[in-house]
């Protein structure tokens, strides 16, 4: 029997991440021909526009998030062939029927919910209830997948009325990027590293998730939300299983998340004594970004002047395993730092004894994993510095990734749409492990609730608060930060 038909419907179609990131994704698939022939892509808004009003919108947006290599006019034309319009108000059921008629019948259906979470429980029953599922569709759940654990609860619950596990694609979109999908096979398919990495081989880890720009235009989302909840509870924590998992027995979705929830739900619970010594809450102020000046997250358009949101955060983990005992896992992140700079570093152990004198004999191993703006992998290692004597000095094995393969690098969304199409749910998360995630980050936010501080100011363009040196000084290591 031939393959069904598949329709991609987007909710929230028209809106920030359909135009800047899923729509350009769906061309770079159709422009390289992986999506299937009978592939229709529904984008579903409130505006009340017909096809031509839509077309001229996404006409003005879209192109300039594709890129200019890969645009070109005819394969755009045969693109937005693919593509319809349905006026829809997420929240009204008598508007689903008039979306049924626009799927082509008998089709696998594929609902992207890329709208406020606080729509999913409405989209999932009135999908429901017109008739809209079968045990064939899917459902894809952009984040945030909740405030804290209770309302994450929540929409597993909900959504778990209408779809089964297998059909739920939560998407955390860094599990796509090309090298944090290197990492397993870095971890996996070499056996070199595997006998090191463990504790006492290994002296800490540390994951940086730097960037450059600042809360832009997302100011009403952001300030409720801040640094903890937008990337350490989801994106941070997704990096960092894979960092730590123990080896899966295969790539079978269920295996590797079996592995990555152990390592969630090994994380040392943080008391109140441990969210107020091992974690930095910043904010930034005026500065420079890129050369120019930049306004502190206080006077950014619609910011309360009062908000004492985080932009920053850093902070010391432990895993309570034998692999990780003792082995301190920092984790950073902020808006507004001195680079856009994504960064995997594996501190080997010291070495416990020197005969070269005077030379360093500190960090003197380190596996740099570098996953944006470059994606490379760095071996520090110590080398003799020519000349008498026997002075030595830190120097890099180098991996350059993009250089090593010549072959088109997808974005992280393209793949994963991918993925969503082929029924490929390894690189998306299981309702257990975002609840797990969330059951570790909680304490922290209840801490800082208790605790009652301002977040420590850093300068825009900094690489955050002096507090988050300190913290990693007093394990006797340093962020890694040269660029
Ligand atoms: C998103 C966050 O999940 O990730 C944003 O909501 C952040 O605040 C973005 O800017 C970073 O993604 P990337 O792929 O640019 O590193």
């Amino acid at each position: 029997t031939p393959a069904a038909p598949l329709d991609l419907v987007i909710f929230g179609g028209v809106g920030d991440l359909s135009v800047r990131k899923l729509l350009p994704a769906l061309y770079m698939a159709h422009l390289h021909n992986n999506l299937p022939e009978s592939t229709r892509i529904h984008a579903l808004g409130r505006q009340a526009w017909d096809r031509a009003a839509f077309l001229a919108f996404i006409q003005e947006k879209v192109p300039g998030f594709i890129g200019s290599k890969a645009y070109n006019d005819s394969a755009w034309g045969s693109f937005v062939r693919r593509l319809t319009y349905v006026c829809v108000d997420a929240t009204d059921a008598s508007d689903y029927p008039g979306l049924g008629a626009e799927l082509q019948a008998g089709s696998d259906r594929v609902y992207y919910l890329a709208t406020a979470p606080s729509l999913f429980t409405a989209i999932c029953a009135h999908l429901g209830g017109a008739g809209l599922i079968d045990a064939r569709s899917r459902v894809v759940l952009e984040k945030p997948l909740g405030h804290d654990l209770e309302s994450a609860r929540q929409i597993n619950i909900d959504v778990g009325r209408h779809f089964q596990e297998s059909q739920i694609f939560r998407i955390d979109h860094y599990l796509g990027k090309e090298t944090v999908q290197n990492l397993m096979v870095l971890r996996f398919g070499n056996t070199i590293f595997e006998p090191l990495w463990r504790s006492p081989y290994i002296k800490s880890v540390q994951i940086t998730v730097a960037e450059a720009v600042g809360v832009g235009s997302r100011a009403g989302f952001y300030d409720g939300t801040g640094a903890l909840r937008d990337m350490l509870q989801n994106h941070l924590l997704q990096l960092l299983c894979i960092v730590a998992m123990e080896p899966p027995v295969s790539l079978d979705p269920d295996a590797v998340r079996d592995e990555k929830l152990k390592v969630l739900r090994s994380l040392r619970p943080m008391a109140i004594g441990d969210v107020a010594r091992d974690t930095v809450r910043g904010q930034y102020s005026a500065g420079a970004s890129n050369g120019d000046a930049a306004v502190g997250y206080l006077q950014e358009e619609n910011i309360p002047p009062e908000s004492s949101t985080e932009t920053f955060v850093a902070l010391k983990a432990h895993i309570n395993n034998w692999r990780w005992a003792n082995v301190p896992i920092f984790l950073r992140t902020g808006k507004r730092m001195a680079a856009r700079q994504s960064e995997i570093v594996i501190e080997f152990a010291d070495l416990p004894f020197t005969i070269f004198g005077d030379s360093p004999h500190k960090s003197v191993n380190r596996l740099m994993i570098r996953l944006q703006p470059e994606e490379h992998i760095q071996l520090q290692m110590m080398a003799k510095e020519p000349g008498s004597g026997m002075k030595l000095r830190p120097v890099n094995l180098n991996l350059d990734l993009e250089a090593a393969f010549s072959e088109r690098r997808a974005e992280a969304y393209e793949r994963l749409l991918i993925d969503v199409i082929k029924g490929r749910l390894t690189h998306f998360m299981r309702r257990d492990e975002l609840e797990a995630a969330w059951t570790w980050v909680e304490p922290i936010i209840d801490g800082w609730q208790q605790l009652n501080e301002k977040p420590k100011a850093y300068t825009a363009g900094s690489w955050g608060p002096a507090a988050s040196s300190a913290l990693m000084a007093r394990e006797g290591s340093s962020w890694v930060e040269e660029s």
